[in-house]
């Protein structure tokens, strides 16, 4: 038989974008395709972790063997999150809307004569940092994950620090890299240690496999 180097622990895992409604009929949305959370998901359970994986609305199967629970928006992600707790890992891969429409009409908004809706947005429940900054039941490992254009590295960093998780799974996103939506990954690994913060690149990988080296990293 495979190793099970997680055996016994839950581990708990967000994937794929928020959708936050407008009306009725339209909502905000972001590119995320829900691969990289999903294979991290698969790997987790292929290592003997019982696995929660909470999704966003994505176009992918359930992983084999992985209790899943489907949300919209990330109010809802956030409480199921919560529900699922008690973790020993938490894994926050999902690309979470960071701002909502402040008032959601009942019904679809219609095209009156009067000129444009006005959209009022307020910001989002950070899971990720809610999470991480729990007094109680805070999983003992905490990764966030850092989906940037620019300066992957500085707002990696300063996202771990504000964030309060261990580890950051950090990727440049430009349009370029073909990273939302593809099938492949370059990362960066930022783990807190101490007052340090010790950094690996990992090189350019299918999703599937920064899965199983994340959770090899983990089992270790
Ligand atoms: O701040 P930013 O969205 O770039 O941070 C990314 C990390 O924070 C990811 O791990 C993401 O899943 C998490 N996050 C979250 N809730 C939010 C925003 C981000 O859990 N509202």
């Amino acid at each position: 038989a495979a190793p099970q180097p997680l055996a016994g622990k839950h581990v708990l895992i967000t994937a794929g974008p928020t959708h936050e409604p407008i009306d009725p009929v339209r909502y905000i949305a972001n590119r995320s395709s829900g691969k990289q959370g999903f294979a991290i998901a698969a790997a987790a359970q292929a290592a003997g972790a019982s696995v929660t994986l909470i999704a966003g609305p994505v176009e992918l199967r359930d992983p084999q063997g992985v209790r899943v629970i489907r949300v919209e928006a990330a109010r809802d992600m956030l409480a199921a999150v919560e529900a699922a707790l008690p973790a020993d890992i938490a894994i926050f891969a999902a690309a979470v809307a960071d701002w909502r429409v402040a008032e959601q009409g009942g019904q679809k908004l219609k095209k009156d004569g009067n000129g444009v809706p006005p959209l009022q947005l307020v910001e989002n429940p950070d899971i990720l940092a809610t999470i991480a900054q729990r007094q109680h039941g805070r999983p003992p490992l905490v990764i966030g994950f850092a989906a940037e254009t620019e300066h992957l590295i500085d707002h990696a960093t300063a996202k771990l620090q504000r964030k309060r998780c261990d580890w950051i799974v950090a990727n440049d996103v430009s349009p370029a890299t073909g990273v939302m939506g593809g099938d492949r990954n370059t990362v960066h690994l930022l783990i807190r240690d101490g007052d340090q913060i010790r950094q690996e690149a990992w090189p350019l990988m299918a999703k599937d496999e920064v899965a199983t080296a994340l959770v090899q990293r983990i089992a270790d």
